[in-house]
């Protein structure tokens, strides 16, 4: 485990340091960023001041950490690594059809939340970032927040911008809560969620136009593997139901839940958060409310 450790971290910038992510490998709770979102915190770099490339025909901010953030999903997430630069570009065709929102989103935030929110999902218990018991979104929130910490720009950025990654990547999958943050948070949700929600019947675009989706598709192939993959043995109810069979913890009390119907064996009684005391009172809930 140590050697393998050693020839994980040798392939990577030098700027990783191995101590900071030795607390990734406890089930110890999230260290999340601890200082609220300012209401008038330093704002964000203006967009039109940062540098930028042009990827799938959509110019996208282009800096160290965000360049540097692109290395580190292709290195830790190579299953979901095309999701990931999908959902990147799908974020930044919304804020291009949206400059009401775009005026109110951190760009570097926005792409670092974006590659890294899957930055923990490999179906490998073995990953460094990969809990036995976390739920793979706030597993990924914490190594993303790690990664910030340790890049030499993203030392300098103040806690509220770590905390809007953090927060973005935890909650991509519960719009209940997100829709409800700030821009930066319900952007990068947006991100993701186009993923799935373009080509669902009456599903959301946010104004992205076939054309544009092509050219994505084509740059990042769905061709299988990750969340968004297509194919019998790919798509987001194989990907998740993984988390079911082996994660199982992180997945009773929350929409993962219903993903375990597709796995043998798998029942959330017994673990559901009434189960306990009820249980213990010899309740019979069955019929409990008419
Ligand atoms: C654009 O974004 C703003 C700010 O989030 C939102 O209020 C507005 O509804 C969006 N416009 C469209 C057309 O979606
Ligand atoms: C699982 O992760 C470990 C540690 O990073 C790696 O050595 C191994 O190759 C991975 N297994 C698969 C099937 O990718
Ligand atoms: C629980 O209540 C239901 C509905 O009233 C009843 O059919 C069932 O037999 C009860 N179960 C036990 C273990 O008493």
């Amino acid at each position: 485990m140590r050697a393998l450790s050693v020839q994980i971290f040798s392939s990577l910038p030098l700027f990783l340091f191995l101590t900071s992510f030795k607390l990734l490998a406890t089930a110890s709770p999230a260290p999340s960023p601890q200082s609220p979102a300012p209401a008038h915190g330093p704002p964000p770099p203006t967009p039109s001041s940062l540098p930028h490339r042009i990827l799938a025909g959509v110019p996208v901010v282009d800096t160290p950490i965000v360049r540097d953030a692109q290395a580190f999903a292709k290195t830790y997430s190579p299953g979901a690594y095309n999701h990931i630069m999908r959902c990147w570009l799908w974020g930044v065709l919304h804020l291009q059809h949206n400059a009401t929102l775009a005026a109110q989103v951190d760009l570097e935030v926005h792409a670092v939340g974006l590659m890294l929110h899957d930055i923990a999902s490999e179906h490998n218990l073995s990953h460094p970032f990969v809990s036995p018991n976390r739920r793979f979104e706030v597993d990924s929130a914490i190594a993303a927040a790690s990664f910030i910490r340790s890049h030499p720009d993203g030392k300098n950025w103040p806690d509220w911008r770590v905390q809007r990654v953090w927060d973005g990547i935890a909650l991509h999958a519960e719009p209940k809560f997100t829709l409800y943050k700030e821009p930066d948070v319900f952007a990068i949700y947006w991100g993701n969620e186009l993923e799935f929600s373009y080509g669902r019947p009456g599903g959301e675009r946010k104004g992205i136009t076939e054309e544009e989706r092509n050219r994505v598709l084509i740059e990042f192939p769905n061709d299988g593997g990750g969340p968004g993959g297509a194919g019998p043995n790919t798509g987001l109810l194989w990907f998740i139901a993984w988390y079911c069979k082996y994660k199982p913890e992180s997945t009773y009390d929350n929409w993962m839940q219903s993903y375990g119907d597709v796995v043998p064996g798998y029942s959330p009684v017994g673990h559901r958060l009434y189960d306990g005391a009820l249980a213990t009172a010899g309740v019979n809930v069955t019929g409990l409310v008419q």
